[in-house]
Protein backbone atom coordinates (compact mmCIF):
# COMPACT_ATOMS: atom_id res chain seq x y z
CA UNK A 1 0.00 0.00 0.00
CA UNK A 2 3.02 2.37 0.67
CA UNK A 3 4.04 3.06 -3.31
CA UNK A 4 0.00 3.39 -4.61
CA UNK A 5 -0.72 5.83 -1.35
CA UNK A 6 3.30 7.92 -1.92
CA UNK A 7 2.65 8.50 -5.96
CA UNK A 8 -0.99 9.97 -5.59
CA UNK A 9 0.27 11.66 -2.77
CA UNK A 10 2.99 13.13 -4.18
CA UNK A 11 1.32 13.55 -7.71
CA UNK A 12 -0.93 15.87 -5.56
CA UNK A 13 1.70 17.92 -4.33
CA UNK A 14 2.17 16.54 -0.83
CA UNK A 15 5.39 15.96 1.01
CA UNK A 16 5.18 12.53 1.99
CA UNK A 17 6.17 10.40 5.40
CA UNK A 18 5.98 6.86 4.50
CA UNK A 19 6.79 4.10 6.92
CA UNK A 20 9.75 1.40 6.35
CA UNK A 21 10.84 -0.78 4.42
CA UNK A 22 9.74 1.78 1.49
CA UNK A 23 8.26 -0.81 -0.66
CA UNK A 24 8.51 -4.61 -1.03
CA UNK A 25 10.81 -4.15 -4.41
CA UNK A 26 13.71 -2.30 -4.95
CA UNK A 27 11.98 -1.15 -8.39
CA UNK A 28 9.18 0.27 -6.58
CA UNK A 29 11.34 2.02 -4.02
CA UNK A 30 13.03 3.34 -7.22
CA UNK A 31 9.98 4.46 -8.93
CA UNK A 32 8.95 6.47 -5.53
CA UNK A 33 12.41 8.42 -4.86
CA UNK A 34 12.20 9.07 -8.38
CA UNK A 35 9.13 10.45 -8.37
CA UNK A 36 9.36 12.46 -5.63
CA UNK A 37 12.69 13.93 -6.48
CA UNK A 38 10.82 15.01 -10.14
CA UNK A 39 8.05 16.68 -8.00
CA UNK A 40 10.69 17.98 -5.32
CA UNK A 41 8.41 17.37 -2.02
CA UNK A 42 10.16 16.26 1.43
CA UNK A 43 10.33 12.81 1.99
CA UNK A 44 10.77 11.01 4.96
CA UNK A 45 10.90 7.12 5.80
CA UNK A 46 10.09 5.50 9.45
CA UNK A 47 13.74 4.82 10.76
CA UNK A 48 12.56 6.32 13.79
CA UNK A 49 15.31 4.68 15.81
CA UNK A 50 18.30 6.92 14.21
CA UNK A 51 16.05 9.69 15.88
CA UNK A 52 17.50 9.15 19.38
CA UNK A 53 19.88 11.76 20.52
CA UNK A 54 22.66 9.45 21.50
CA UNK A 55 22.87 7.73 17.94
CA UNK A 56 23.58 11.63 16.78
CA UNK A 57 26.23 11.31 19.59
CA UNK A 58 27.49 8.01 18.27
CA UNK A 59 27.66 9.01 15.03
CA UNK A 60 29.67 12.36 15.68
CA UNK A 61 31.83 10.86 17.62
CA UNK A 62 32.74 8.52 14.66
CA UNK A 63 32.67 11.45 12.44
CA UNK A 64 35.10 13.47 14.70
CA UNK A 65 37.81 10.59 14.64
CA UNK A 66 37.19 10.71 18.53
CA UNK A 67 37.07 6.25 18.20
CA UNK A 68 40.28 6.34 15.75
CA UNK A 69 39.56 4.51 12.74
CA UNK A 70 36.88 2.73 12.42
CA UNK A 71 37.26 -1.32 12.54
CA UNK A 72 34.44 -2.88 13.15
CA UNK A 73 30.67 -2.47 13.51
CA UNK A 74 27.84 -5.70 14.74
CA UNK A 75 24.89 -4.88 14.27
CA UNK A 76 21.48 -7.09 15.25
CA UNK A 77 17.88 -6.64 15.42
CA UNK A 78 16.23 -9.03 16.74
CA UNK A 79 12.43 -9.91 17.77
CA UNK A 80 10.21 -13.06 18.84
CA UNK A 81 6.81 -11.76 17.57
CA UNK A 82 7.41 -14.75 14.28
CA UNK A 83 8.77 -17.37 16.97
CA UNK A 84 5.88 -19.62 17.48
CA UNK A 85 5.47 -22.08 14.31
CA UNK A 86 1.24 -21.30 15.45
CA UNK A 87 1.79 -17.65 14.65
CA UNK A 88 -0.76 -17.38 11.91
CA UNK A 89 0.22 -15.74 7.79
CA UNK A 90 -0.57 -11.72 7.87
CA UNK A 91 0.84 -9.40 5.73
CA UNK A 92 4.30 -9.58 6.63
CA UNK A 93 4.66 -13.31 6.07
CA UNK A 94 2.70 -12.87 2.39
CA UNK A 95 5.76 -12.23 -0.46
CA UNK A 96 3.17 -9.51 -1.77
CA UNK A 97 4.16 -7.68 0.95
CA UNK A 98 8.03 -8.15 0.87
CA UNK A 99 10.68 -10.46 1.54
CA UNK A 100 10.51 -11.00 5.30
CA UNK A 101 12.36 -10.46 8.06
CA UNK A 102 15.46 -8.94 6.24
CA UNK A 103 13.30 -5.86 5.23
CA UNK A 104 10.77 -5.92 8.22
CA UNK A 105 13.72 -5.70 10.76
CA UNK A 106 16.96 -5.57 8.31
CA UNK A 107 15.94 -2.26 6.93
CA UNK A 108 16.68 -0.72 10.32
CA UNK A 109 19.67 -2.04 11.05
CA UNK A 110 21.16 -1.75 7.56
CA UNK A 111 20.23 2.46 7.61
CA UNK A 112 21.60 2.42 11.43
CA UNK A 113 24.80 0.84 9.79
CA UNK A 114 24.48 3.66 6.86
CA UNK A 115 23.83 7.06 9.53
CA UNK A 116 26.54 5.54 11.75
CA UNK A 117 29.68 4.78 9.28
CA UNK A 118 28.30 5.06 5.54
CA UNK A 119 27.86 3.31 2.28
CA UNK A 120 27.99 -0.08 2.22
CA UNK A 121 29.80 -1.46 -0.97
CA UNK A 122 29.26 -5.47 -0.92
CA UNK A 123 27.51 -8.93 1.05
CA UNK A 124 27.39 -12.01 1.44
CA UNK A 125 24.31 -13.39 3.39
CA UNK A 126 22.50 -16.29 4.40
CA UNK A 127 19.00 -15.65 4.20
CA UNK A 128 16.69 -18.76 5.49
CA UNK A 129 13.05 -19.63 6.40
CA UNK A 130 12.94 -21.36 9.58
CA UNK A 131 9.36 -21.86 10.18
CA UNK A 132 8.92 -23.64 7.12
CA UNK A 133 4.52 -23.67 7.16
CA UNK A 134 2.17 -21.09 9.04
CA UNK A 135 -1.84 -21.23 9.69
CA UNK A 136 -3.59 -19.69 7.26
CA UNK A 137 -5.13 -17.70 10.16
CA UNK A 138 -5.33 -17.68 14.29
CA UNK A 139 -6.04 -21.07 15.19
CA UNK A 140 -7.15 -22.50 11.86
CA UNK A 141 -5.78 -25.94 11.24
CA UNK A 142 -5.08 -25.39 7.26
CA UNK A 143 -1.42 -24.19 6.67
CA UNK A 144 0.09 -22.59 3.96
CA UNK A 145 3.94 -23.05 3.52
CA UNK A 146 6.20 -19.83 3.94
CA UNK A 147 8.31 -18.10 1.66
CA UNK A 148 9.84 -15.05 3.27
CA UNK A 149 12.69 -15.35 5.61
CA UNK A 150 13.19 -15.45 9.42
CA UNK A 151 16.55 -15.08 9.86
CA UNK A 152 19.69 -12.64 7.94
CA UNK A 153 23.16 -12.94 8.73
CA UNK A 154 25.19 -10.79 6.68
CA UNK A 155 29.00 -10.34 5.98
CA UNK A 156 28.89 -6.56 5.30
CA UNK A 157 31.85 -4.68 3.86
CA UNK A 158 31.54 -0.55 4.48
CA UNK A 159 33.11 1.79 1.68
CA UNK A 160 35.28 2.98 3.82
CA UNK A 161 36.74 -0.53 4.30
CA UNK A 162 35.65 -1.10 7.56
CA UNK A 163 34.02 -4.81 8.08
CA UNK A 164 31.03 -5.85 9.85
CA UNK A 165 28.41 -7.90 10.50
CA UNK A 166 24.12 -7.80 10.78
CA UNK A 167 22.00 -10.40 11.60
CA UNK A 168 18.01 -9.89 11.60
CA UNK A 169 16.02 -12.13 13.13
CA UNK A 170 11.86 -12.22 14.20
CA UNK A 171 11.97 -15.58 15.62
CA UNK A 172 14.87 -15.02 18.41
CA UNK A 173 13.06 -16.29 21.49
CA UNK A 174 12.76 -13.87 24.24
CA UNK A 175 13.95 -11.08 22.59
CA UNK A 176 11.64 -8.12 22.30
CA UNK A 177 13.53 -5.76 20.80
CA UNK A 178 16.93 -6.12 20.43
CA UNK A 179 18.11 -3.34 18.17
CA UNK A 180 21.71 -2.64 18.70
CA UNK A 181 25.18 -2.51 17.82
CA UNK A 182 28.94 -2.46 18.83
CA UNK A 183 31.01 -0.26 17.00
CA UNK A 184 34.95 -0.57 17.27
CA UNK A 185 37.76 1.59 16.72
CA UNK A 186 41.32 2.34 17.17
CA UNK A 187 40.74 4.84 20.00
CA UNK A 188 37.91 3.81 21.10
CA UNK A 189 34.36 2.13 21.18
CA UNK A 190 30.70 2.30 21.36
CA UNK A 191 27.81 -0.47 22.53
CA UNK A 192 23.72 0.66 22.21
CA UNK A 193 20.51 -1.54 22.54
CA UNK A 194 17.27 -0.20 21.83
CA UNK A 195 16.08 -2.18 25.16
CA UNK A 196 18.40 0.63 26.86
CA UNK A 197 17.70 3.61 24.54
CA UNK A 198 18.94 5.96 26.96
CA UNK A 199 22.29 4.84 27.32
CA UNK A 200 25.34 4.75 25.44
CA UNK A 201 28.01 2.66 26.49
CA UNK A 202 31.64 4.20 25.60
CA UNK A 203 35.00 2.65 26.07
CA UNK A 204 38.45 4.87 25.44
CA UNK A 205 41.63 3.31 24.63
CA UNK A 206 44.49 4.22 26.52
CA UNK A 207 43.46 4.87 30.17
CA UNK A 208 44.68 3.69 33.21
CA UNK A 209 44.17 -0.14 33.12
CA UNK A 210 43.40 -0.05 36.22
CA UNK A 211 40.25 1.70 36.23
CA UNK A 212 39.56 1.58 32.68
CA UNK A 213 36.38 0.28 31.55
CA UNK A 214 32.76 1.21 29.41
CA UNK A 215 31.54 4.14 30.89
CA UNK A 216 27.58 4.60 30.48
CA UNK A 217 26.88 7.79 29.20
CA UNK A 218 23.64 8.53 30.07
CA UNK A 219 20.92 10.64 27.44
CA UNK A 220 20.14 14.32 28.72
CA UNK A 221 19.70 17.90 27.85
CA UNK A 222 23.28 18.07 26.56
CA UNK A 223 22.06 15.59 23.85
CA UNK A 224 19.32 17.99 21.77
CA UNK A 225 16.78 17.81 21.48
CA UNK A 226 15.94 15.71 25.13
CA UNK A 227 15.95 19.26 26.55
CA UNK A 228 12.80 19.64 24.62
CA UNK A 229 11.05 16.69 26.65
CA UNK A 230 12.68 17.35 29.78
CA UNK A 231 15.51 19.65 31.45
CA UNK A 232 16.83 16.70 33.70
CA UNK A 233 19.25 13.87 32.66
CA UNK A 234 17.66 10.24 34.02
CA UNK A 235 13.92 11.23 33.34
CA UNK A 236 14.35 9.15 29.92
CA UNK A 237 13.01 9.58 26.49
CA UNK A 238 10.81 6.74 25.36
CA UNK A 239 9.75 5.09 21.79
CA UNK A 240 7.02 7.74 21.59
CA UNK A 241 9.69 10.46 21.81
CA UNK A 242 11.60 9.38 18.95
CA UNK A 243 8.91 9.13 16.83
CA UNK A 244 7.77 13.05 17.86
CA UNK A 245 11.41 13.88 17.19
CA UNK A 246 11.25 12.46 13.65
CA UNK A 247 8.10 14.24 12.93
CA UNK A 248 9.40 17.49 14.49
CA UNK A 249 12.14 17.33 11.69
CA UNK A 250 9.71 16.32 8.52
CA UNK A 251 7.71 19.29 9.79
CA UNK A 252 11.04 21.65 10.50
CA UNK A 253 11.65 20.57 6.59
CA UNK A 254 9.02 21.23 5.23
CA UNK A 255 9.12 24.94 6.73
CA UNK A 256 12.35 25.55 4.90
CA UNK A 257 14.76 23.35 7.79
CA UNK A 258 17.28 21.31 7.93
CA UNK A 259 16.56 18.31 5.58
CA UNK A 260 14.76 15.65 7.86
CA UNK A 261 15.54 12.45 6.03
CA UNK A 262 16.27 9.52 6.00
CA UNK A 263 14.49 10.19 2.54
CA UNK A 264 13.07 8.40 -0.39
CA UNK A 265 16.48 8.40 -1.59
CA UNK A 266 17.86 6.85 1.40
CA UNK A 267 15.27 4.26 1.81
CA UNK A 268 16.04 3.31 -1.39
CA UNK A 269 19.71 2.86 -0.82
CA UNK A 270 18.77 0.82 1.98
CA UNK A 271 16.63 -1.65 -0.10
CA UNK A 272 19.46 -2.08 -2.66
CA UNK A 273 21.08 -3.48 0.47
CA UNK A 274 18.18 -6.11 1.37
CA UNK A 275 18.17 -6.72 -2.04
CA UNK A 276 21.54 -7.52 -2.33
CA UNK A 277 22.25 -9.77 0.43
CA UNK A 278 18.44 -11.43 -0.54
CA UNK A 279 20.95 -12.23 -4.11
CA UNK A 280 24.04 -13.14 -2.32
CA UNK A 281 22.40 -15.97 -0.26
CA UNK A 282 20.59 -17.32 -3.57
CA UNK A 283 23.74 -17.18 -5.34
CA UNK A 284 25.92 -18.43 -2.18
CA UNK A 285 28.15 -15.62 -2.88
CA UNK A 286 29.53 -12.27 -2.25
CA UNK A 287 27.47 -9.52 -4.09
CA UNK A 288 28.41 -5.99 -4.97
CA UNK A 289 26.42 -2.97 -4.46
CA UNK A 290 25.98 -0.63 -7.19
N1 LIG B 1 9.06 2.51 12.42
C1 LIG B 1 8.80 1.53 13.25
O1 LIG B 1 9.40 1.42 14.30
C2 LIG B 1 7.72 0.54 12.86
C3 LIG B 1 7.22 -0.35 13.80
C4 LIG B 1 6.22 -1.24 13.40
C5 LIG B 1 5.75 -1.22 12.10
N2 LIG B 1 6.28 -0.34 11.21
C6 LIG B 1 5.81 -0.29 9.81
O2 LIG B 1 4.47 0.20 9.83
C7 LIG B 1 3.73 -0.41 8.77
C8 LIG B 1 2.51 -1.10 9.36
O3 LIG B 1 2.96 -2.11 10.26
P1 LIG B 1 2.07 -2.56 11.50
O4 LIG B 1 2.93 -3.36 12.40
O5 LIG B 1 1.37 -1.38 12.09
O6 LIG B 1 1.05 -3.51 10.78
P2 LIG B 1 -0.35 -4.01 11.33
O7 LIG B 1 -0.69 -5.25 10.55
O8 LIG B 1 -0.35 -4.05 12.82
O9 LIG B 1 -1.31 -2.83 10.92
C9 LIG B 1 -1.66 -2.58 9.58
C10 LIG B 1 -3.02 -1.87 9.60
O10 LIG B 1 -3.37 -1.51 8.27
C11 LIG B 1 -4.74 -1.82 8.07
N3 LIG B 1 -4.95 -2.02 6.63
C12 LIG B 1 -4.53 -3.06 5.88
N4 LIG B 1 -4.93 -2.90 4.63
C13 LIG B 1 -5.62 -1.74 4.57
C14 LIG B 1 -6.27 -1.01 3.52
N5 LIG B 1 -6.31 -1.50 2.29
N6 LIG B 1 -6.82 0.17 3.83
C15 LIG B 1 -6.78 0.67 5.09
N7 LIG B 1 -6.18 0.04 6.10
C16 LIG B 1 -5.61 -1.15 5.85
C17 LIG B 1 -4.95 -3.07 8.89
O11 LIG B 1 -6.31 -3.26 9.18
C18 LIG B 1 -4.14 -2.77 10.13
O12 LIG B 1 -4.87 -2.05 11.09
C19 LIG B 1 4.70 -1.33 8.04
O13 LIG B 1 5.30 -0.67 6.97
C20 LIG B 1 5.75 -1.63 9.12
O14 LIG B 1 6.99 -2.01 8.57
C21 LIG B 1 7.24 0.55 11.58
Amino acid sequence: MHKEMALAAIAAGKHVHCEKPLSPSLKDSEEMMKAAEAKGVVTQVGFNYIKNPLLKLARDMAASGELGDITGFRGVHAEDYMHDPESPYTWRIDPVGGPGVIADLGSHIIGMARFLIGPIAEVSADVRTVVKSRPVSKGAKERKDVQVDDVARILINFASGCGGTIEANWIATGRKMQLGFELTGSKGSLVFTQEALNELHFYKAGADPRTSGYTKIEAGPQHPPYGGFCVAAGHQLGFNDLKTIEMAEFIGAIGGGPKAGPDFREAWEIQKVVDSAIKSSASRSWVKIG
